[in-house]
């Protein structure tokens, strides 16, 4: 089938899927996360069919939106195998998803430059503006507090003592303020690091208004 074909057909099935999500993984947060790696894809000579179906796929395995990882895989790879998507691609795509994810830091070695790209990409829209949002709209939807000044900022977590945060605030020191260093592309670097410095300006301004000295950084 026609590579553009196939991608206007994904678009279109994840515009469905996650329209109303609500924990920061809905369709604009996909659009984005396509963007930024076309960008950073087209800059770095990578697969761009790979790249921009790898990045409208990527979090239709993520655990917060279906049931389950195993599931949420399998399903990718029937729709791959649906609209045609060769085997060497789709084997690719899949192993893309299933490397780039953060989970509270339990990295995974990436083995291409295509994940590398989709993971810079999926980064980029956790900092910056953008990742202040997102960060605040997922501490709500799961209870979470603005900020807890009686908790410990966690180093090393478990997937589910990263799930449960302990407060939106401490979520930028144990990840958002890490991010940057962890860029994989020379361009993702650059962008991240001009978000990184706009979140760095927001927490000062955060901390002086609750009265307490930011020490963090
Ligand atoms: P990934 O897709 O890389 O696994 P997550 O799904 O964990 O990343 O995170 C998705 C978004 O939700 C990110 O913007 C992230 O910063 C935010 N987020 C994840 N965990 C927390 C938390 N405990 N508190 C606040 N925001 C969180
Ligand atoms: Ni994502």
């Amino acid at each position: 089938m026609n590579k553009e074909i196939i991608v206007v057909e994904t678009e279109k099935m994840v515009r469905e899927k996650l329209f109303n999500e609500q924990t920061g993984h809905d369709w604009f947060h996909i659009e984005r996360v396509t963007k930024n790696a076309i960008e950073i894809g087209n800059k770095e000579g990578a697969n761009l069919f790979v790249i921009r179906l790898a990045a409208l796929l990527h979090d239709l395995a993520d655990d917060k939106v279906v049931e389950s990882e195993e599931k949420g895989l399998e399903n990718i790879k029937s729709w791959l195998n649906l609209q045609k998507v060769s085997k060497t691609d789709a084997d690719h795509i899949i192993r893309i998803i299933q490397t780039i994810s953060y989970k509270g830091g339990n990295f995974k070695e990436l083995e291409t430059l295509e994940a590398k790209v989709v993971q810079d990409a999926d980064r980029l829209d956790a900092i910056g503006a953008i990742g202040i949002a997102r960060c605040f709209l997922y501490s709500g939807s799961t209870g979470g507090a603005i900020y807890d000044p009686d908790k410990e900022i966690r180093d090393k977590m478990s997937v589910e003592e990263y799930r449960n945060g302990s407060s939106a605030i401490h979520h930028f020191y144990e990840k958002l303020l890490k991010l940057k260093d962890l860029m994989n592309t020379k361009i993702g670097y650059e962008i991240a690091e001009q978000r990184h410095r706009y979140m760095e300006s927001f927490l000062e301004q955060f901390h002086k208004e609750i009265g307490k000295q930011n020490t963090i950084y």
